[in-house]
């Protein structure tokens, strides 16, 4: 069912029950985990919204486990935009964020400001964009402009091509360094919580200890504030996961296994059966059938 205006009024941040930025960090203030899970479409944000999960991401990984790219350089501004729009009219509670898709912030800082806006305006309450030092001049003007930034640090899968595949990061003494830096610097910049992709835990539990802000991880083992896993992975919906993943259910063999027995009931005949079509009050069926004539031979199915 689409949500009625009362619906969409919920989804307000000045609701009580709605997750906001500051929600997440009086959660790591007072030892919370905060729990976060990429969405791409309105039934799974409603899904992920009434479990109680804090932060749903529109991540671009979209290009990857949606539109069956092989990274997430592909996708766009509208992409993201057209699903942005469908989480948002999902979700009531949940804190939502909109990846900035590759080349939306990279070039010129106004550009990356009008591309945030345009997420915000799609229903998005914060923006992430993937990068560290280099980045927090960006930061600090979306900040500037009223857009809340979650920062993103350790692998950034739209520099893939750089790194020459989605490689762990941050092993020796000195990029784990780096990667504190970065966070530090996206802190300093005005970021309300940064993720941390794909780095070793003890990395990822001193930078958790030396920001204020929450640090949310993945592939970066417990001693982050939070955790974000992409959906389609948690629910067995890709085929090859990380070794990070934890899957949840079975999903996929779930679907192959209702899609079969659908396609057995339909070439059997056992699927539709009469209850399947509206019904017709005899006397209106006889008298359509009537005024027929006599019957034609049967031509078959065959398109
Ligand atoms: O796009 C995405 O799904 C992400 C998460 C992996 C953090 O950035």
């Amino acid at each position: 069912m689409p949500p009625s205006s009362a619906d969409r009024a919920t989804s307000d941040r000045t609701d009580s029950r709605a997750t906001t930025v500051v929600t997440l960090q009086e959660k790591k203030a007072r030892g919370e985990r905060i729990t976060a899970l990429t969405a791409y479409d309105c039934p799974t944000a409603r899904l992920l919204d009434a479990a109680g999960i804090d932060v749903l991401l529109v991540g671009d990984s979209l290009a990857m486990v949606v539109l069956g790219h092989e990274t997430t350089l592909p996708v766009t501004m509208d992409d993201m935009l057209h699903h942005a729009r469908a989480v948002a009219r999902g979700a009531k509670r949940a804190l939502l964020v909109g990846d900035m898709p590759f080349l939306s912030y990279q070039a010129d800082t106004a550009e990356a400001v009008r591309n945030a806006g345009r997420l915000l305006q799609a229903g998005m309450h914060a923006v992430k964009l993937e990068g560290g030092r280099d980045l927090a001049p960006t930061v600090r003007a979306l900040v500037g402009a009223g857009i809340p930034v979650m920062g993103h640090a350790g692998l950034l899968p739209q520099s893939v091509r750089q790194l020459g595949g989605f490689r762990p990061q941050a092993r020796t003494a000195e990029s784990a360094r780096a990667v504190l830096d970065d966070a530090l610097a996206l802190e300093a910049a005005g970021a309300f919580a940064v993720v941390l992709e794909s780095v070793p835990e003890k990395v990822a539990g001193a930078i958790t200890e030396r920001l204020q802000v929450p640090t949310i991880g993945i592939g970066a083992g417990p001693a982050t504030d939070g955790q974000v896993l992409v959906i389609h992975d948690l629910l067995g919906l890709t085929e090859a996961v990380p070794r990070f993943v934890r899957r949840y259910a079975r999903l996929g063999e779930e679907i192959v296994k209702a899609a079969s027995a659908f396609r057995d009931d339909v070439e059997s005949g056992r699927f539709p059966t009469s209850e399947h079509a509206p019904a017709m009050p005899e006397e209106e069926s006889g008298a359509f059938l009537a005024a027929l004539g006599p019957e034609r031979p049967a031509r078959g199915h065959g398109r």
